[in-house]
């Protein structure tokens, strides 16, 4: 019950989906949970529900980031864990994208990311150390021709990751630094993905449970496990790894 016992946890847009599981099972393993988001509402009224403490955020203002850790250390006075999973899926291939949508996606996904690795690391470098958790997606691993945007900047979380990873190392941080990248799993930007790719969100029809299992699709707590693995001590020796949770499915 108690695997991430009163450590300290930011999670970047966890208002929804993947990251209000991942806030759920966490502060259920006894974490003190951060969660941020742009959807204020949302936010404040789930983190309420739980047990966790709301921050607004943009994670693609640079300057939210000090604003952030700047209040992490105020109240809780350190950072064990910070989970990078705010981010968007604009559905758009080569032929499609602009360049301003090609900016939003790097902005929210790439920028953030790095401010977010960077601000953490200085917190977390004066207790001694932590887990970063970057969410990446098998688009990382595969080609979605959709998904043009979206699948570079994943592919540029999941090589930061590792960079990170290996200087922590070898700089002797104690702070390891690992990818997530899973597959389709029931959230909002699935079902949003539905209905623009095939016209109809199946999710949302007739025994949605049935159609998520025949589609292969998986539930927001089969990430939210991992994230409580990566986060916990039971992942001490595991740095700069790439963890796949898709069924199988890149490996078919
Ligand atoms: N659901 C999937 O199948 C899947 C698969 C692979 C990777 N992912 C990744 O997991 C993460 C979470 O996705 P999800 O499926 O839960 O999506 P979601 O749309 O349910 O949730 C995303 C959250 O991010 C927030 N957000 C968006 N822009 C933001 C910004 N600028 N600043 C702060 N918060 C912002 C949104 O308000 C929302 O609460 C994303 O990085 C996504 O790319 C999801």
């Amino acid at each position: 019950m108690d695997r991430v016992k009163d450590k300290v946890i930011v999670i970047t847009g966890a208002a929804s989906g993947l990251g209000l599981a991942d806030a759920r099972a966490l502060v259920n393993q006894g974490a003190k949970v951060v969660m941020t988001d742009i959807d204020t509402e949302a936010g404040q009224s789930h983190a309420s529900d739980i047990g966790a403490t709301f921050f607004r955020q943009d994670v693609s203002n640079e300057a939210s980031w000090n604003e952030l850790m700047g209040q992490v250390e105020q109240q809780f006075g350190r950072l064990d864990g910070l989970v990078n999973n705010a981010g968007i899926a604009p559905i758009a291939t080569i032929e499609d994208t602009t360049t301003d949508m090609w900016r939003r996606v790097m902005s929210i996904h790439l920028d953030a990311t790095f401010w977010g690795c960077q601000s953490a690391i200085k917190l977390m470098k004066q207790s001694g150390g932590g887990s970063i958790v970057n969410m990446s997606s098998t688009a990382a691993l595969i080609g979605l021709g959709p998904y043009l945007a979206y699948s570079a900047a994943k592919g540029g979380i999941r090589s930061m990751t590792k960079s990170i990873a290996v200087h922590s190392r070898q700089a002797g941080l104690g702070i390891r630094c690992n990818s997530v990248h899973p597959g389709s799993i029931s959230t909002p930007m699935v079902h949003t993905a539905l209905k623009t790719l095939l016209g109809t969100d199946l999710l949302a029809e007739e025994d949605p449970e049935k159609t998520r299992k025949a589609m292969g699709i998986g539930e927001p707590d089969d990430v939210a496990q991992m994230i409580v693995y990566l986060m916990s001590d039971e992942s001490k020796h595991v740095t700069g790894t790439e963890m796949v949770i898709d069924n199988g499915d890149t490996v078919i």
